[in-house]
């Protein structure tokens, strides 16, 4: 028997309740948790209908605030750490399963795959959906493109939707979880990242299962309403980077192969269906996010830009006087990607503005020379981008680590 999850900011109170009264009538789920961040008015409305669902349901159905956990800023990563702390300390049951609170297509099979997963005895079930071509950026370009990068032969640049918020943890998971200080820590938006992360290096075996319908919610307008995510998401990456995921083999044991050794069950459903929606819309408001690149500059930007190439910084600075963003090809993305991981600083905001114009001048090179082309080719091609950058990467790794077994022999001789 499991419990049930809705984390919520601002929502629309009657999408919640929808949503709290489906999970709360699924006959499998025995509990249902709200997590707000105050005591706001999406909250209130939830205190006070919460009663009639009880007796409607006869379920148990609680609403807390969020504690005080993690060390970065108070967001959706208390949330979720508070309700991993509340279904260990206050009750036992075996699954704890999270659903985003403002999915308009919530149904009960979302729960009943999750928990058809655990069934089958995986550890860690999450779902994805179809997403249009213009959606998912910061999935792609920062966090499958940096799990690609850093750890390329390791399972986390396959995860389909590593950001996803709809998910299920069995209770060995979330033990090990909450002892981990930097999954506590993480109190943002890179407390998904994190999970992930951690579900790979504790090697659970992990399904993937397909939702069809699609997660509608909000849309977002112009990319700045996804800039604290970015910068968020991009810092949880940089302070895993020195984690090691893969055992690379020796030279001599590895006869010019550079598969790892290590490794993890991870099982994705086949995608079936992709609804005509997902086709035809569009992510973000492409006019609005191009004056982005324009706006905020600050002379103590002009001096970070000095630690990238000279092709990258002018282009960046072009900016200054008009957009300019088609320098920001797949390569020049991984060049500057590279950098950033060595030299960012999220508590700089002069950092923050560099990387909030790269990525939106990666996201519109995108937009522009890939997206317009259609679905299916810019599906392909962000598959295959993420292709070439695991196989860029490995090779280097296995060059480097040939490099050093070489160095080592000749200081032994
Ligand atoms: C993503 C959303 C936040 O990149 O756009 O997954």
């Amino acid at each position: 028997m499991c419990l049930v999850v809705f984390p919520f900011k601002k929502e629309n109170p009657q999408v919640v309740l929808n949503n709290v009264k489906i999970a709360a009538q699924h006959p499998k789920v025995d509990e249902v948790l709200c997590v707000g961040v105050e005591k706001e008015e999406t909250y209130r409305s939830l205190e006070q209908n919460i009663p009639q669902l009880k007796m409607e349901t006869n379920k148990d159905i609680n609403l807390i605030l969020q504690e005080r956990i993690g060390n970065k800023r108070p967001g959706k990563g208390d949330g979720m750490n508070t309700a991993l702390k509340y279904f260990l300390e206050e009750t036992d049951h075996n699954e704890i399963l999270f659903f985003d609170s403002d999915i308009t297509t919530f149904g009960p099979n979302w729960i009943s795959k999750l928990l058809e997963g655990a069934e089958l005895g995986y550890p860690v079930v999450r779902h994805y959906f179809p997403r249009c071509s213009t959606d998912g950026m910061i999935t792609w370009m920062i966090t499958k493109t940096g799990f690609a990068l850093l750890w390329p032969t390791s399972e986390l640049p396959w995860i389909e939707q590593p950001l996803g918020g709809e998910l299920l943890f069995k209770r060995e998971v979330v033990e090990r979880f909450l002892q981990q200080e930097e999954v506590r820590n993480r109190s943002d938006w890179g407390i998904d990242t994190m999970y992930t992360f951690y579900s790979v290096k504790y090697c659970y075996p992990m399904l993937e299962t397909y939702i069809s319908e699609g997660k509608l919610h909000k849309l977002y307008g112009k990319l700045t309403d996804l800039k604290t995510m970015l910068v968020e998401c991009f810092d949880t990456i940089q302070s895993l980077r020195d984690h090691s995921l893969e055992l690379i083999p020796k030279v001599n044991e590895m006869e010019g192969s550079f598969l790892c050794k290590g490794g993890i069950i991870h099982r994705a459903e086949h995608p079936h269906e992709v609804p005509q929606d997902v086709f035809e819309k569009i992510g973000f408001d492409i006019e609005g996010s191009l004056t982005l690149l324009m706006e905020n500059w600050t002379p103590g930007m002009e001096d970070l830009l000095s630690v990238f190439p000279r092709r990258i910084r002018d282009g960046v600075y072009a900016n200054k006087k008009a957009p300019s963003f088609s320098f920001l090809d797949e390569h020049t993305w991984r060049e500057a990607y590279l950098i950033l991981l060595d030299h960012f600083d999220i508590n700089n905001e002069d950092w923050q503005e560099i990387l909030f114009k790269l990525w939106v001048g990666r996201v519109l090179c995108y937009t522009t020379t890939i997206a317009l082309r259609g679905y299916y080719f810019a599906m392909r091609y962000l598959y295959s981008m993420i292709d070439r950058y695991m196989n860029y990467s490995a090779k280097h790794k296995i060059k480097k680590a040939k490099k050093e077994e070489k160095n080592e022999n000749s200081s032994c001789a």
